[in-house]
């Protein structure tokens, strides 16, 4: 059980009122708030250690590359990952990108096959259809069951020697559905292919571990577990990782460079050109500090509660519907709705009256709002900050919503 009232008291944002209401943030699966722990390492970062790293041997740059290095052991010991299989990148973007620009482009062509699925968010779409455009290859998206599970028979029939890649989130930013990563990933390799996992969605929610999962890459950001904006991270296997070319190439990813050519560093730091963002790793070590503290079984145990109620609560209002799994033992804190006849940005209009904030419109899934038949919808996402009674008010928010439009 989680001691969510002194959680809040770590979130100075949680204090603020919109429209002389409590916010209520349930958007973080967008991104979420940030603790004091994680806001004062940064600030102490600047105002104690701050140097570029991996540059000299003076003592503030050798504090700060031993603060970034650290970082980097505290995210591989989180995902039971060894040090030199974590690249920091950006965020989930940046990590799919490096391995479609250092993987799959130079590598893939036809009659390779990459497979994806239909509940994907866009960073897990795009880089493939370029790879398609420019490769020839083919890629192949494997549809959902009616109660939003992803459908592993078709998997299972769909892979076949020509697939390299079988690239799919582990918890859906939409339906919040959990995919069973672990057994997908036995499939995968038995067939010889490459796993990638999209962790946005599970990687600040519950334990993970890439060598029980088995995947091959695991991508996630920063800045939806706690961290700052601008830090992610790329798992990428060790072997798989050492054959790869770095696609950002540049200053500190070298061991030599001379007028005829050039030797990569060691990996990861091959995959890390130009200064890197200091800050963010520390925040990030923060950041895991403070959910390590909690305990991720504690995460996600309390937001499997609040799924459970919420998924209670809405199905109680008339004119609402609900999208993806409605048991929470394969959902995560993420619940989809839309108001019959309303638009979700209108529903999320309304509730920002009431100082409640939800996001809406495509969720950067647009091939998933195609296949439920819907433009767009309202998603409410919990995390470790959120209460019941906060699904109280958006239950009474969405009566307000059909008061205004008659409903
Ligand atoms: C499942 C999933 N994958 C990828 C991303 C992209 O994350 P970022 O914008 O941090 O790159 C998101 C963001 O919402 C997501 O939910």
């Amino acid at each position: 059980m989680l001691n969510v009232e002194k959680i809040r008291e770590d979130f100075p944002i949680l204090k603020r009122k919109i429209n002389n209401r409590q916010l209520i943030f349930l958007d973080s699966a967008s991104t979420s708030q940030k603790p004091n722990q994680v806001i004062e390492s940064i600030k102490n970062y600047y105002e104690m250690h701050n140097a570029n790293p991996h540059r000299s041997i003076y003592q503030l740059c050798d504090e700060a590359t031993q603060l970034y290095e650290d970082a980097r052991k505290k995210v591989a010991k989180f995902i039971n990952a060894k040090p030199e299989e974590i690249v920091f990148v950006r965020n989930t973007n940046e990590a799919m990108n490096l391995i479609m620009h250092s993987f799959a482009l130079p590598k893939l062509h036809n009659p390779s096959e990459i497979i994806v699925s239909i509940m994907e968010h866009h960073a897990n779409i795009v880089p493939w259809q370029l790879v398609r455009k420019n490769n020839g290859t083919k890629l192949n998206f494997i549809d959902l069951n009616e109660d939003g599970t992803l459908n592993l028979e078709q998997l299972n029939n769909s892979i076949n020697r020509n697939t390299k890649i079988v690239s799919l989130t582990h918890v859906s930013n939409v339906l919040g559905t959990v995919n069973p990563v672990k057994e997908i990933s036995k499939i995968v390799h038995e067939n010889g292919s490459l796993f990638i996992v999209d962790g946005a969605q599970s990687v600040p929610h519950m334990t993970i571990d890439v060598h029980d999962i088995g995947c091959d890459f695991l991508a996630f950001s920063g800045h939806k577990m706690l961290a700052p904006m601008n830090i992610g991270v790329l798992y990428g296997r060790k072997e798989v990782l050492e054959e790869m070319e770095p696609f950002m190439v540049g200053g500190d990813m070298i061991k030599e460079v001379t007028t005829e050519g050039v030797i990569w560093n060691d990996i990861p730091w091959k995959f890390e050109a130009g200064t890197p963002n200091v800050e963010g790793a520390v925040g990030l070590s923060a950041a895991i500090d403070y959910l390590e503290k909690i305990g991720m079984e504690n995460v996600r145990e309390h937001e499997k509660e609040l799924t459970q109620y919420a998924l209670e609560k809405l199905s109680e209002v008339e004119d609402v519907q609900i999208y993806g799994p409605t048991n929470p033992e394969v959902k995560g804190g993420v619940v989809a709705f839309n108001v019959k006849g309303v638009h979700s940005h209108d529903v999320a209009y309304i509730l920002n009256d009431f100082g409640i904030a939800v996001r809406s419109g495509h969720h950067c899934a647009m091939p998933l709002m195609k296949r439920l038949g819907i433009q767009s919808c309202a998603r409410a996402s919990f995390y470790i900050y959120n209460t019941k009674e906060e699904i109280d008010a958006l239950i009474e928010g969405l009566e307000k919503v059909k008061m205004v439009f008659k409903l």
